[in-house]
């Protein structure tokens, strides 16, 4: 066998790139990143699961004659897989330098990029989807981005952006508009006549429009960068065998079937790879090891589709977007009826994975990796398929894919043997087949359990039944006695009935199984079978009851609408002032074309190390012994790095209280804690040595949950309480008590950039340290404190980071101390980038609470008196949960006056990671018990939910629960607005309409007003400083004490320069925050950076413009340059520190009572939800929101976080759930397990609207804070989904009231909704009779 080898070629960016020994370990990313310092393209998670690292792949294809394009995942796709290809990244279609393309110039002026992190991938999942369709339509946008996340956006504003290249675009609505002329994809024509600021209407001064799309540069596909034709003109660079033989690993690239086969047979341990989906994640988060590859994509016989009477016969190596553009084909192609199985299979690849990971992943892949979620196996599985295995000597044997596999991801393949191909057959008229899948996210997420059922029918009566079930058992499972009893039975309700005995006996699950939600599942089971009988039954009888007709509809998804409307600026506002102008993002050039630097786009410094991290791996443990020395050993590791290098007093660390280890020494208190570091020469190398320090634990008892800690009296002092007035007499003399408790899960911030940082020794003790961090201050003191020396020689420095969320305020201090304390003691740089896994596994989450309250309340609704109890599961160290639960205890009045209270907040301490600051800081929690009380009482007393809300609202002056009076409240105003603009009573009216005719979908809708205060708990956090210098040719240099974290500080410190000092935008600049331009910054947090830092900001150039005020007035007409030069040449100072502390701010924490904020947000929304009753699954219909958020400062960045923290609390109550073990072992660890709202998500219809005429007088410019007010809108979906819940049981005769816990994630909508199929399960074993496979917090 011969071998062209170890010189692997392919073309970047349109330059040929030759790689002499390439090292099959490494992943096109890895080698984009770091050899060719293309840093564009992000890593965010690794696995294939967020689309940051998003590359175009071209490859010419002989078969086709022609070159196809594909939007890859660069983190999964080996690097060796490259040869012969064209890979374009981010970089190569467009620069701020020189011209941007029409996706980047987009997105960029659409507001679509907050923290930018992610914007590299969308811009190229977008242009690839250009490249492959010039006019595309919104349907295929939500393709192309069904595996790309987002954090900050809430995706309204790319997909804005997006939608102008569409054929849906209606244009810019000028006269002259060249859309309405017929012209594609814009026009760039700045003539068009449209007024700047979109729709204006003089007197109201309302504007509706964010952006200039007539100002757009067109696209001309013309334009683009051609394929190289050196590798059109020798197809064999994509023909020929290869190998590349690196330390490890050892890939081949066969050209024909009979070299793999060989290559099989002198390797049978050999991983045959495609996609590298499944290995790329096997190696990566399971650490297996493949010393040989065999990658068989040149193997014309496993890429090849043959069809013949029969059906389809697909080369195991096709890969699932070629089946599909196939199939679909196939299906136009023939009547409907012939094709039922593919229909079911592109109906399925729908919802299999993103775009990225279907352009790559082969069918052979999926079936021999024998998943028991595969989405494809249950298919193939009842579709009666059949496999061809082929050995090395060429024998070939055809196996039905029943009876394939033996037991968990194992089959009846022979180690030589190879998957040539899988047949599909077509279905007769007689032949009825669907597929199912329910999921947590119905975009690119793995099952909970899918299925295939197929029927074939004789007359009326069954002649053949096949049902398999994948997320049942080990492996997919054959629904065998159903299968056999329905033999013969006529299809009728009396076959419905003993089917689903016969399922539930076929597919038991136990209570400990993985996975857990083990009812759920079971039902599931059932409600597929239910949905395919009525399918199957509208199939023979040509009709179905209309109540019956809407649950076999999906969701579908229409391109969404939305609308946004805000108050534009006077218009003699003189031009080069851009306060309260929609102006874009200062840094969203550089983040869509890949410029902007993040802390791991630094370059590699001289010397530098990279820190393995050695984490804790039991709960609770008493550390025995740790031997580094066979990770020592590794070639390329230097150092380990653990509790032994720093003095005990040294070892503390933590935000406040100090109560954390740099290092664990002696004990464990959580999984996820640093024991050691392992420094090396490279990321993999660290990585690897790291895995070879050896832990030896002894067990301790753990505490997991908030209910082991009650149990166990496990909190932190100090209990929070508020009391006023006699509430035991309030609740006893009300005519109503109404009672009840909710848990509310925690929040993975899964902000896109992880954690990390560089630390740089220099001479006299100094450090730079580059830190992705919300508190470059608290990283100073933490280093300092940990190496022994002042603070005056530890720099740290955050130029911008891809997303924090609260999450980057204190939980980065522990590895920015470590990695301080590994350089120090090394003597050189140190880089530590945390892995997804370790990130998620390590950093904490939002609080997990438990709520109780009781009340006392008039026949009306009034409450009169109320009792809370909240209980917030704090993890293993105090961290910030003093001031989280602070929060919680005196936001659970949410919008409401609580005449006469008592309020408990305790602080469990659990064997979790450290729970912490998250958008919302406790208040979203505290507001949740409130409107869960709301929610109960309109209930309960069977009255309006609106009005009991209404009744209790808050008026002018009114006083908070620490008696703080409650101004300038606009609360009835935002929930007027909300309910006219939701046009409530006439959804309110349809969602009846739809509930009476439909019995398995119900619709829900609730309104929910809101009210947070603003301001830091602690007063002395309320200060904030900034640094701004004059130069002599007038320009500008800023410095704040604030982090930029994507939500727009600096554009809006940016436009505060220009109306205090007079000078165009171009004058400024902001280059980073370090803690050496202004020190003692508090974190980037509590929603107030812009109040303080533009107040700051103000406060400087105030003292400049007084000092230039002299030579102004000396020459009035003259530049800015010329008073600045003749304030030089006077020896006037041009540099100036600003500073801004909050007013007003009286709460005392002994007394608990006075003023803690320095004024409130207000706000509503409206939500109408859909769910499907029997899988609980649900849509989004409509979101209304309304915000007061004063006079807006930049209501583009603005109408950004609210659609942004709508989307992140959607996830919070309806989507994201952590998983944790009973041993406290986080199951939620990446993208794969952990969903955070996708595209797919967002309302089908979402509007904004800014109150208009507010102002305020507390902040600058009469703006208001944005960041963490409007997160809460989003639990208006949540109690819409509980009006649907309540619909559904309903209709069931069940009236009684019911628990549903946050988040409502379709396991708990499914069995809140009770019904004739939740009632055939068998009753669940007792809690503490078996060990549940997951616990919630
Ligand atoms: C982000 C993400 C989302 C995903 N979503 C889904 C989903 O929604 N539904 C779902 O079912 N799966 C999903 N998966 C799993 C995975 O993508 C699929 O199983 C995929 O089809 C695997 O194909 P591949 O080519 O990438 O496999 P590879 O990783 O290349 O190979 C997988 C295994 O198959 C073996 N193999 C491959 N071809 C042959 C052959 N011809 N003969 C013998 N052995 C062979 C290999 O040796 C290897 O063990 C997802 C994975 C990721 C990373
Ligand atoms: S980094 Fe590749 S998909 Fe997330
Ligand atoms: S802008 Fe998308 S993750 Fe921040």
């Amino acid at each position: 066998m011969e071998h062209k080898e170890d010189e692997l070629v392919f073309f970047v960016n349109g330059k040929k790139v030759s790689v002499a020994s390439p090292d099959p370990e490494r992943t096109l990313l890895s080698f984009l990143r770091d050899k060719l310092r293309l840093t564009g393209t992000k890593l965010v998670c690794g696995e294939g699961g967020c689309g940051a690292c998003t590359v175009m792949v071209s490859k010419y294809r002989p078969d086709l004659k022609r070159v196809v394009h594909l939007s890859v995942n660069a983190c999964l796709m080996p690097l060796c897989a490259a040869h012969g290809l064209a890979i374009t990244t981010v970089e190569g279609i467009g620069s701020s330098k020189t011209r941007l393309h029409p996706v980047q110039e987009r997105l960029a002026k659409s507001h679509g990029s907050q923290c930018g992190f992610c914007t590299p991938g969308i811009v190229m999942s977008m242009y690839t989807l250009l490249r492959n369709k010039p006019l595309p339509d919104m349907q295929d946008i939500e393709t192309y981005m069904q595996g790309n996340l987002c954090r900050c956006t809430g995706y309204r504003a790319i997909l804005d952006g997006f939608k102008t290249l569409t054929s849906e675009f209606k244009g810019c609505g000028a006269k002259n508009c060249c859309q309405l002329n017929g012209q594609e994809n814009g026009c760039g024509d700045a003539s068009s006549g449209m007024p700047e600021n979109g729709v204006y209407l003089e007197e109201e001064r309302v504007g509706t429009d964010l952006v200039d799309s007539h100002k757009f540069s067109p696209y001309d596909p013309t334009q683009e960068a051609i394929f190289p034709p050196e590798l059109m003109l020798q197809p064999e660079w994509a023909t020929q065998s290869m190998r590349f033989v690196g330390p490890r690993v050892t890939w081949y690239r066969p050209a024909s079937l009979q070299e793999l086969l060989d290559l099989k047979a002198t390797h049978p341990e050999a991983k045959l790879v495609n996609g590298n989906t499944e290995v790329g994640v096997e190696v990566k988060f399971k650490h297996c090891e493949y010393p040989v590859i065999i990658n068989p994509s040149q193997v014309q016989e496993l890429t090849s589709v043959t069809w013949d009477q029969a059906g389809v016969t697909f080369g195991a190596a096709s890969t699932l977007s070629d089946i599909e553009q196939e199939l679909h084909t196939a299906i136009s192609q023939h009547p409907d009826w012939k094709t039922r199985v593919f229909s079911a299979i592109t109906e399925m690849l729908r919802w299999f994975a993103g775009t990225q990971i279907r352009n790559v992943s082969a069918i052979g892949g999926n079936i021999m990796t024998g998943s028991p979620i595969s989405d494809l196996v249950p298919l193939l599985m009842s579709a009666d398929s059949q496999l061809t295995l082929v050995t090395s000597s060429g024998k070939r044997r055809t196996v039905p894919i029943r009876g394939f596999y033996t037991s968990y991801r194992r089959n009846v393949a022979q180690p030589d043997e190879v998957l040539l191909s899988v047949t599909v057959p077509f279905t007769a008229e007689n032949e009825f087949f669907m597929g199912y899948k329910q999921a947590h996210r119905r975009d690119d997420d793995i099952a909970i359990v899918n299925a295939g059922i197929f029927v074939r029918m004789r007359g009326e009566t069954v002649e053949t039944f096949r049902a398999t079930y994948g997320g049942m058992a080990p492996t997919a499972a054959s629904a065998t006695k159903t299968e056999q009893a329905l033999i013969g039975r006529t299809w009728d309700e009396s076959l419905l009935n003993s089917a689903i005995d016969l399922l539930l006996e076929d597919l038991p699950l136990d209570a400990s199984a993985p996975g857990g939600m083990v009812e759920y599942r079971r039902t599931l089971t059932i409600s597929f079978f239910f949905k395919f009988f009525l399918q199957t039954t509208a199939w023979l009888t040509g009709k179905l009851d209309k109540e019956n007709a809407s649950v076999l509809e999906t969701f579908h998804r229409p391109a969404p609408a939305s609308s946004q409307l805000f108050q534009v600026v006077p218009k003699n506002q003189p031009v080069h002032d851009l306060v309260g102008r929609p102006v874009t993002h200062v840094s969203a050039l550089k983040q869509v074309t890949g410029e902007a630097q993040y802390c791991d786009d630094i370059p590699s410094l001289e010397d530098e190390l990279h820190a393995g991290l050695v984490l804790s791996c039991r709960a609770h443990a008493r550390i025995i012994s740790v031997d580094a020395d066979k990770a020592l050993r590794e070639p390329g590791a230097t150092h380990f790095i653990s509790a032994k290098d720093l003095e005990p007093e040294k070892n503390r660390t933590g935000p406040a209280f100090l109560d954390e280890e740099v290092f664990r020494a002696e004990k464990v208190t959580s999984m996820g804690q640093i024991i050691g570091i392992v420094l090396a020469c490279d990321r993999a190398t660290a990585q690897r040595a790291a895995r070879k320090v050896k832990v030896t634990y002894e067990e301790l008892h753990p505490i997991i949950t908030i209910e082991d800690a009650l149990r166990e009296e496990s909190f932190f002092a100090p209990q929070q309480q508020y009391e006023h007035g006699d509430v035991d007499a309030a609740i006893t003399a009300s005519p109503h008590v109404v009672e009840g408790s909710v848990r509310m899960g925690g929040q993975e911030h899964f902000y896109l950039e992880p954690v990390g940082c560089i630390a740089v020794p220099k001479e006299d003790n100094e450090m730079e340290v580059f830190a992705s961090t919300q508190c470059p201050a608290g990283t100073q003191m933490n280093i300092a404190r940990a190496l022994g020396v002042p603070a005056n020689r530890i720099v740290c420095k955050a130029k911008r980071l891809g997303g924090g969320f609260g999450g980057k305020e204190s939980r980065t201090f522990c590895l920015s101390t470590a990695v301080a304390v590994a350089a120090n003691r090394s003597g050189r740089p140190v880089r530590a980038i945390l892995e997804r896994d370790e990130d998620m596994a390590s950093t904490g989450t939002r609080h997990p609470f438990l709520g109780r309250y009781r009340a006392g309340v008039t026949r009306q609704g009034k409450v009169n008196g109320v009792e809370m109890w909240l209980f917030a599961n704090g993890g293993y160290s105090a961290d910030l949960s003093v001031g989280v639960i602070s929060r919680a205890t005196t936001s659970c009045d949410n919008a409401y006056c609580l005449p006469t209270f008592r309020i408990d907040g305790k602080i469990c301490f659990t064997n979790t990671p450290s729970n912490t600051a998250f958008r919302g800081f406790g208040g979203p929690q505290g507001c949740f018990l409130a409107e869960t009380m709301m929610d109960d009482i309109a209930n309960q007393l069977h009255l309006d939910p609106i009005e009991v809300r209404r009744l209790n609202m808050y008026h002018e002056a009114e006083l908070s629960i620490t008696r703080q009076p409650v101004l300038h409240v606009t609360l009835e105003r935002c929930l007027d607005e909300c309910i006219r603009r939701s046009e409530y009573q006439q959804a309110k009216e349809e969602v009846e309409k739809f509930n009476s005719s439909n019995r398995w979908k119900k619709r829900g809708l609730a309104v929910i007003p809101n009210k947070y205060g603003i301001a830091f708990g602690l007063e002395f956090l309320n200060q904030g400083g900034a640094l701004v210098h004059i130069y002599r040719d007038g320009s500008v240099l800023v410095t704040i004490g604030g982090v930029e974290i994507g939500q727009g500080l600096y554009t809006k410190c940016y436009q505060t320069v220009t109306r205090a000092l007079g000078v165009p935008v171009e004058s400024v600049y902001i280059s980073e925050t370090s803690t050496d331009k202004v020190p003692n910054a508090v974190p980037t947090a509590a929603s107030m950076s812009t109040d303080l830092y533009c107040a700051a900001v103000l406060d400087a150039c105030e003292q400049l413009r007084q000092r230039l005020a002299p030579f102004r007035q000396a020459s009035p007409q003259a530049a800015f340059q010329h008073w600045v030069n003749a304030a030089y040449m006077q020896r006037v100072s041009l540099s100036a520190c600003g500073f801004e502390k909050t007013r007003g701010l009286t709460y005392n924490p002994e007394s608990k009572t006075g003023a803690m904020f320095a004024y409130y947000v207000y706000g509503a929304a409206c939500s109408v939800v859909e769910i499907d009753c029997l899988t609980g699954d649900h849509q989004v219909l409509r979101a209304d929101i309304v915000m007061d958020i004063g006079e807006s400062l930049n209501p583009a960045i603005d109408i950004g976080q609210i659609e942004g923290a709508f989307m992140q609390g959607y996830g919070l109550f309806c989507m994201e759930r952590l998983k944790y073990s009973p041993k406290g072992f986080n199951y939620t660890r990446g993208p794969g397990a952990y969903k955070i709202p996708g595209f797919g998500d967002i309302p089908l219809q979402l509007n904004v609207s800014l109150l208009r005429g507010t102002s305020n007088p507390r902040a600058v410019y009469s703006s208001k804070a944005v960041g963490e007010p409007p997160l809460f809108c989003a639990a208006s979906v949540f109690f819409a989904i509980k009006e649907a819940i309540r619909a559904a049981r309903r209709q069931q005769g069940v009236e009684k009231p019911f628990d549903l816990h946050s988040p409502a994630t379709p396991d708990r909508i499914r069995m809140a909704c009770q019904d004739t199929l939740t009632d055939k399960l068998p009753p669940s074993p007792a809690p503490g009779s078996f060990v549940p496979w997951m616990v919630d917090l």
